[in-house]
């Protein structure tokens, strides 16, 4: 799979990379890539855990993380001293599932020689190594990985990690495999306080709803993840409170199709534009970003909170999937083209300046030249700052599979796939070059990755942006004014400390 932001990069544009991470991860959905812990905490046994797939994967691992550390467990970042290996899993594509097959039998082999047990020197050599699958490979290929592989002792499902000290007794007490992959319809976590790994200490993802209900005909989430449901408001917001006293100055508000996000609160129903409204008020210094969003649920509500709410970023993350009516009928998203297109154009109309990013499937059952031809059409006319381009990938038991034949063959999709990748790296740079000599408020998240001399941020627009360090810090909100770009990265200069309240009072005058 090739993303967009892979290809031409100044500097990652979002997470710090784990092992084996690219900088794909700036803002949507998928990164297929791990990212790993780096919290060295006290603890009798310690636990590594690898992160595949989506940024809702990221914020699960932090409530594994949370459950184990509350049960006595330490933390580490370090694979080789870890007496348990967790790999929180991603089924969306085939070749996400290839990758964690490979690293369950790099740790399998590990596992036979001793090599980590014997070398953790933690005191705790007792227990041999546990090796455990998480996530949404665990539902799927439970009896796979136990039976036929003989793979690894713990197969835990995202709605049963509240389960896993127990689970983790159990294998050491039978020494056989431990199992639950139960889905939950009411389970959200909303109690456990997530341990912040990997944090910059800047940004932080709260998730607010599991599951999807869309059945979209491509995507194995469903089956994976269970049915939607929402966590309460409250616990979100303070969630949100906790991270704003931490320092934390930014939260990307995490779910399936968070636009279905809804909770019943006091006989009132609090829907995803009203529950954004209320974090927007937690502080004026937060900034908050959200994802994914369903084009269907994408409400008038919503967009003027774009406008409205300074501290609400100006960007969404609209995935179309495709550019043909026919396609997406197939494909079971519920609009076609037209209304699409009349979607972005509200958006635009409700929320000038808005920046829009996308997913795209290339190469889905039975799709035409012509189809893919309107695919192209349709990134031309919305004119996306981003997109996230996927070879369509046949996953088991969902409708596509049951109901179509996978026919377009791979060579003509990757041809495809690189047309559209081709058309969104042109885009991307004019998209960029238009921003040149305007001014953004940025919030800087670290250094950059080429030169300890500067530092990088994204804008309120989630346009990565690199400027000289001078005296910033990370987590200012600094004023620049764009230089220059590549397709993936904006240069400027700074201008100043400021704050959001001041940049926006300031952009309004
Ligand atoms: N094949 C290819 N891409 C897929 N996606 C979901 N399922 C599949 C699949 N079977 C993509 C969609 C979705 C993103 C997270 O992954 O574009 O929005
Ligand atoms: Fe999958 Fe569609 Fe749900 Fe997104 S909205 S998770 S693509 S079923």
């Amino acid at each position: 799979m090739t993303l967009i932001s892979d290809i031409e990069i100044l500097d990652d544009p979002g997470k710090t990379p784990g092992r084996g991470q690219t900088a794909a991860s700036w803002a949507g959905e998928d990164i297929d890539k791990a990212r790993t812990t780096t919290v060295e905490a006290e603890g009798h046994r310690r636990v590594y855990i690898e992160t595949y797939g989506c940024q809702m994967n990221v914020s699960d691992s932090e409530i594994v993380a949370s459950v184990l550390r509350q049960n006595g467990f330490g933390l580490t970042r370090n694979e080789e001293e870890a007496d348990v290996v967790l790999l929180n899993t991603c089924a969306i594509r085939e070749n996400a599932e290839q990758k964690v097959r490979r690293r369950l039998r790099d740790f399998q082999g590990r596992k036979r020689t001793g090599r980590n047990a014997s070398s953790n020197g933690n005191g705790s050599g007792s227990s041999p190594i546990r090796l455990g699958v998480l996530g949404c490979m665990a539902e799927r290929l439970r009896t796979k990985l136990l039976e036929q592989e003989r793979l690894v002792d713990l197969v835990v499902g995202p709605d049963a990690y509240r389960d896993l000290p127990r689970l983790l007794r159990e294998t050491d007490e039978t020494g056989q495999a431990a199992v639950n992959v139960h889905l939950s319809r009411e389970e959200t976590y909303a109690d456990i306080a997530p341990v912040r790994y990997d944090t910059n200490g800047v940004s932080a993802f709260v998730s607010i709803m599991r599951g999807c209900d869309n059945m979209c005909s491509f995507c194995v989430v469903p089956f994976t993840r269970g049915r939607e449901r929402s966590r309460p408001v409250s616990s979100i917001l303070s969630e949100c409170a906790r991270l704003v006293e931490a320092g934390y100055k930014e939260v990307t508000v995490l779910g399936q199709n968070v636009n279905s996000y809804r909770f019943q609160q006091d006989g009132v129903t609090v829907d995803f534009a009203e529950l954004l409204q209320r974090i927007s008020f937690v502080s004026p210094e937060l900034r908050i970003r959200y994802s994914t969003s369903h084009p269907k649920d994408c409400s008038d509500d919503l967009l003027h909170l774009h406008r409205e709410r300074p501290n609400v970023c100006n960007y969404i993350h609209l995935p179309v999937q495709h550019g043909n009516t026919e396609v997406l009928e197939r494909m079971r998203r519920t609009y076609c083209r037209d209304e699409y297109l009349r979607l972005i154009e509200r958006a635009r109309m409700l929320a000038p300046d808005i920046s829009l990013s996308t997913d795209i499937i290339a190469g889905f059952c039975g799709e035409t030249e012509a189809q893919h031809r309107d695919t192209l059409s349709l990134m031309e006319q919305v004119r996306y700052d981003y997109a996230y381009t996927f070879m369509y990938s046949e996953r088991p038991d969902t409708y596509a599979a049951r109901k179509y034949e996978d026919d377009i063959p791979e060579e003509v999709k990757k041809r495809r796939l690189s047309e559209i990748i081709a058309l969104q790296q042109r885009i991307s740079l004019e998209r960029n070059q238009e921003e040149v000599g305007r001014e953004h408020v940025v919030l800087v998240e670290r250094e950059s990755k080429r030169s300890t001399l500067q530092l990088c941020g994204r804008t309120d627009t989630n346009k990565m942006v690199v400027f000289d360090r001078k005296t910033y810090e990370p987590g200012e909100y600094v004023r620049v004014r764009i230089t220059g770009c590549t397709s993936a990265t904006l240069l400027a200069d700074p201008l100043g400390r400021t704050t959001l309240f001041e940049f926006a009072e300031s952009a309004a005058a």
